[in-house]
């Protein structure tokens, strides 16, 4: 028996290609386990978004560089392993800079892992392997080891072709690719023969999924929904993350009848000025977005709305950023992530003049105070009212679980930590700053609750 630890950061995406990692591994008798000290394999699965994402990396190299070291010295070695978009991005200047880490391998091909290891166990030094595409990966992908839990996440589509200038993405995750319909139903299947009752598909433009089907059509996001939410056992979908571009009219249509799409959406919008979105390559203006959000509302009045939002990109004047706070006062959002502009080297926006972090800093507050009290009033919109909860697990005090609301909330339930697993109506008994307490409710839950008051 061998020791893996695999420390996770940046997108789901990452969480579930650490998972089938694990998956890969297991064969060659890794076990997981929790922390790096006594680890035969530490593998870093690692994030380029933003500048501060990457430099974590190298100081968790840092340190993994002295335990290495500790390791040698008492005898047992421990090879150490960059994955995800660091590794994508910067090769083999990683084991320039760190010559501690034996393997570099990007999002596309971790599938070679093990014949990597091998190559290292017969003293090859360095493997590094950063090809595209994502197609060969999923072909080799074993079947799922790793127990998933209630919710888990699958991915269907990777990769992106929408180049927004500020975005790192297409480079280290490379061109959209789409997996096959057949291919997710049996993996969604397998996961609900473990116990799995909510799906969440994974995809950097989720939305412009065009898998093949059984009928050699191509099917859109909209009809591979509809296919998932037929295999008895899948209680819940959702799906992350959606660009405004592919929200077509299907999908949105699914949002109205599909009982077990989740009334959730991710819909990142970045910015409120049109003359940003431009300058960001997006390919929709302000009122496209605030159009689609209206359609969707018609469709479910009680969509719990989130979004991901940039400050401070280059060329953003004050009046570009008013108009980011007056769509989200228009927009209305149940939850959102908001970061400050960071350059990133070979995008095309790192070359532009940048905006003062001190105006970055200012900005950011003033747009995440306005987010937190948008998240507060929709929870407080919620409180009293009885919501299925599914449990994913135990709480932070004795005999608590912790589930989701269908609006993605996370609720902590006394008395429910032997409910894992299970769905359950639950009232939402009080809302506070972090977090959301309920209880267990008798009531039989009314299936679609569609009149939430925002
Ligand atoms: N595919 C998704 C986003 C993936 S990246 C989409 O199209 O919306 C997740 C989020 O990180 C982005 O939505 C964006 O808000 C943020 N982000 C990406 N690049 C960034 C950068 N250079 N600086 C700051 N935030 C960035
Ligand atoms: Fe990045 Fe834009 Fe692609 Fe999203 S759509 S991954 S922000 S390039
Ligand atoms: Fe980060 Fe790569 Fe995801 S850059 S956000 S881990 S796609």
């Amino acid at each position: 028996m061998k020791k893996l630890y695999i420390k996770t950061y940046g997108c789901q995406m990452n969480v579930y290609d650490s998972a089938r990692m694990a998956d890969l591994l297991a064969p060659l008798g890794y076990v997981p386990v929790e922390a790096a000290d006594d680890a035969d394999l530490v593998i870093l699965n690692t994030c380029h978004i933003r500048e501060k994402a990457t430099e974590k990396v190298y100081s968790e190299l840092g340190r993994l560089k002295r335990l290495k070291q500790r390791r040698v010295e008492a005898g047992s070695p421990m090879l150490v392993a960059v994955a995800g978009c660091v590794a994508q991005a910067e090769g083999a200047e990683i084991v320039a800079r760190q010559p501690a880490v034996d393997m570099v391998v990007g999002p596309q091909s971790y599938h070679r892992l093990p014949e990597m290891i091998a190559r290292i166990a017969r003293g090859a030094g360095h493997a590094l392997e950063t090809d595209f595409p994502a197609e060969d990966k999923f072909d080799h992908l074993p079947e799922e080891h790793t127990a998933p839990g209630p919710a888990a996440f699958l991915t269907i589509q990777e990769g992106c072709d929408k180049f927004c200038t500020f975005c790192v993405v297409p480079y280290t995750r490379g061109a959209e690719f789409s997996r096959p319909v057949a291919q997710i139903e049996d993996e969604a299947r397998r996961l609900v023969a473990k116990g799995v009752s909510e799906l969440t598909l994974l995809g950097q433009n989720v939305n412009a999924y065009r898998g093949e089907g059984p009928d050699g059509a191509k099917w859109g996001l909209a009809r591979l929904i509809r296919g998932l939410a037929r295999i008895h056992g899948v209680k819940r979908l959702r799906y992350t993350t959606s660009h405004p571009r592919d929200m077509d009219g299907e999908l949105i249509q699914a949002h109205g009848d599909v009982e077990t799409l989740m009334p959730h959406l991710h819909l990142p919008v970045q910015s409120g000025s049109d003359h940003v979105l431009k300058a960001m390559n997006r390919g929709h203006t302000r009122d496209d977005y605030l159009r689609i959000v209206e359609r969707i509302r018609a469709a479910r009045s009680d969509i719990a709305l989130s979004s991901d939002f940039i400050v401070g990109f280059p060329g953003e004047m004050d009046a570009d950023f008013e108009a980011t706070m007056d769509l989200v006062r228009e927009a209305g959002y149940a939850q959102a992530f908001s970061f400050k502009y960071s350059a990133r080297p070979g995008t095309p926006a790192a070359a532009a003049r940048q905006i003062p972090d001190e105006i970055k800093h200012e900005r950011l507050q003033a747009l995440q105070a306005l987010l937190s009290e948008q998240q507060h009033a929709f929870n407080l919109a919620t409180e009293g009212r009885v919501v299925p909860v599914l449990f994913e697990k135990r709480g932070r005090d004795p005999g608590q679980a912790v589930g989701r609301s269908p609006y993605l909330q996370a609720v902590n339930v006394d008395g429910a930590a032997g409910m894992i697993g299970e769905l359950r109506p639950v009232k939402i008994a009080q809302v506070l700053v972090n977090s959301l307490k309920g209880v267990l409710a008798e009531t039989h839950v009314p299936a679609p609750q569609r009149t939430l008051a925002l």
